[in-house]
């Protein structure tokens, strides 16, 4: 008895795949697994009910809390590539990880996705999936087919695909974002409706304040009010979208190299990478934070990749986790005309003192206002110099 454990969503790849791991594969038996990583709820539905009309045996596995601890891994880590909060990317392998885990425990001998030979997706999965023992297979790559086949395939064999439903748009949503692409978006210079947004509205003239409460750089509280990580982003999702805040339109660059017109949608990531960021500005020092704007790409650029288990992660996490001892306190962050503006922060770790920083009053330690003179000789003096030897040589050399 041959089983292979398939990454079902009830869509029209993971449908097809289902009698074609059997039949042109020569499995005996599909394990359908759909993963939660906040989905919303009629995608469930979907799964399930296609699952049914297919006589799958089919498992439903909640990621949502490992998800969200990955994205504020991401969130100390300020993560975000070419302008987008990666949720997508980053729920790749928390799902290939769940789908493992129920193949391992349900005698699989091999692990199956839908996904095509030109996205991001077949590599994030397979990177986690060939660590292990099973056998890996991508039955749309790997038989090249298009969806207009799979569309014809789907209604000769009368699989339960609700053609209608397909849409115009390739819509991919879970707790840090909702991707959309496809149709009419795949011209670049094509400007978006407003239909595309679901999390968002187009941003008005209303503001709100709210104050974001971070210990060691994860998100705690939501004014005031502790709240665990799934809720809170659910709540900042909900409390952010009415803005507008959250909107990016991208040329994102594929991991093969190829460009797609990409448009997101993520509220509470830019609140709290906003204020996380606000914060760094606060409590970590000049060279702490330009050195870890280049850690927090090379983060960044992995957690694209979906290899966020990488030996270099863990070593970039290494200098995160140092600066973030630092990163507790409260920001306030002001919604406003599309924006989550960062508009105050404090922390007891403050690399600030008033009373150093202003003009009126004291000196700092038994440093006096007057010892800066002798700085202000020398600030600029090499180049003064370099200026002065450049026109003397000009002169020289003329004739
Ligand atoms: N291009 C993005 C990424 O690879 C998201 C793709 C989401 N898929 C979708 N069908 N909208 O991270």
């Amino acid at each position: 008895m041959t089983r292979v454990a398939l990454a079902f969503s009830g869509g029209l790849d993971t449908t097809v795949c289902v009698p074609l791991l059997e039949e042109e594969y020569g499995y005996d038996e599909v394990v359908g697994v759909t993963v939660d990583v906040g989905q919303p709820d009629e995608e469930f539905v979907e799964a399930e009910e296609t699952a049914d009309a297919l006589g799958l045996e089919h498992y439903v596995v909640d990621a949502t809390e490992a998800f969200a601890e990955l994205c504020f891994d991401a969130v100390r880590a300020n993560a975000t590539y070419q302008g987008y909060p990666l949720g997508t990317a980053l729920a790749r392998p928390v799902i290939a990880q769940a789908i493992l885990d129920v193949a391992l425990d349900n005698d699989c001998e091999a692990l199956a996705h839908g996904a095509t030979g030109k996205g991001n997706d077949q590599l994030r999965f397979e990177a986690v999936w060939r660590a292990s023992e099973l056998n890996v297979v991508a039955p749309i790559r790997e038989k090249g087919l298009t969806r207009q086949w799979e569309r014809d395939y789907a209604a000769e064999r009368e699989l339960p695909v609700e053609m209608g439903n397909e849409g115009i748009w390739s819509i991919d949503t879970n707790l840090w974002s909702r991707s959309v692409e496809g149709g009419e978006l795949e011209e670049p210079g094509h400007v978006p409706s407003e239909e595309i947004y679901e999390w968002t509205e187009a941003p008005g003239t209303e503001t709100e304040e709210v104050e974001i409460t971070f210990t060691e750089g994860r998100p705690v509280a939501v004014d005031g009010d502790a709240m665990d990580p799934v809720p809170l982003v659910e709540h900042l999702n909900q409390r952010a979208g009415p803005y507008g805040i959250g909107r990016t339109d991208v040329m994102e660059d594929r991991l093969l190299g190829l460009k797609v017109r990409e448009n997101y949608e993520h509220p509470a990531a830019t609140v709290l990478l906003n204020a996380h960021k606000g914060l760094e500005s606060l409590v970590l020092t000049k060279e702490e934070r330009g050195f870890k704007r280049r850690v927090d790409d090379r983060w960044a650029e992995k957690a694209y990749e979906g290899l966020v288990d990488a030996p270099l992660v863990d070593a970039l996490e290494g200098f995160v986790n140092e600066t973030q001892t630092k990163v507790t306190g409260t920001v306030t962050v002001r919604f406003e005309g599309g924006q989550a503006r960062v508009v105050g922060q404090e922390s007891p770790y403050a690399v600030y003192e008033a009373a150093f920083a202003s003009f009126s009053t004291e000196d700092v330690g038994d440093i006096t206002q007057a010892d800066a003179t002798g700085v202000a000789k020398y600030h600029g003096f090499q180049e003064r110099f370099a200026n002065r030897v450049r026109e003397r040589g000009d002169a020289e050399t003329e004739d």
